[in-house]
């Protein structure tokens, strides 16, 4: 039997724009909100959403976002078109980054927002193949 959507989303992230950057994470937060969600997994979605999402405005071309919720999950899928990561194991890993020294003057190149989004997913998938892009698809249960 699949699962009934009850609502879906979708927005475009734009290279470089970090005025508009984390407006899907913060729209998805008051959806969730409004849902009535435990606030302890309105965050979990938020800082995951947040950071694939700052990932897309710092290192990719742009992208898109959908995010579908179901009666009792979230899933959310990131999908960009390049440049792609090369080493997905390396990209993963706590503290690594490449981000300009502009993206670090603005606080961004912990290397953290991979490892945070797999910490707060229930399921997660990262595919990347260099030249082409990236795709995240993550699962959160409500
Ligand atoms: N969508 C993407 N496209 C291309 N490369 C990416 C993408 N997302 C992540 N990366 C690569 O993976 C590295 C690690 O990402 P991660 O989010 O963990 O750290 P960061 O973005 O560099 O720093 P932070 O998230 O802590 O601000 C990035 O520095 C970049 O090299
Ligand atoms: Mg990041």
């Amino acid at each position: 039997m699949s699962k009934i959507e009850l609502l879906s989303y979708e927005f475009d992230v734009t290279a470089g724009d970090f005025i508009r950057g984390g407006e899907s994470a913060s729209q998805i937060k008051n959806v969730m909100q409004q849902l009535g969600v435990d606030s302890k997994i309105v965050k979990k979605i938020c800082v995951a959403c947040y950071e694939a999402e700052m990932n897309m405005v710092i290192h990719s071309f742009g992208g898109k976002i959908k995010a579908t919720i179901f009666k009792d999950s979230i899933e959310m899928k990131f999908h960009d078109e390049g440049p792609g990561i090369e080493d997905i194991e390396l990209a993963m890993k706590v503290g690594y980054s490449t981000a300009s020294d502009d993206a670090r003057n603005m606080g961004f190149g912990a290397g953290m927002g991979l490892p945070n989004i797999k910490k707060n997913s229930d399921e997660f998938e990262i595919e990347s193949y260099k030249g082409k892009g990236t795709e995240i698809k993550l699962v959160i249960n409500l």
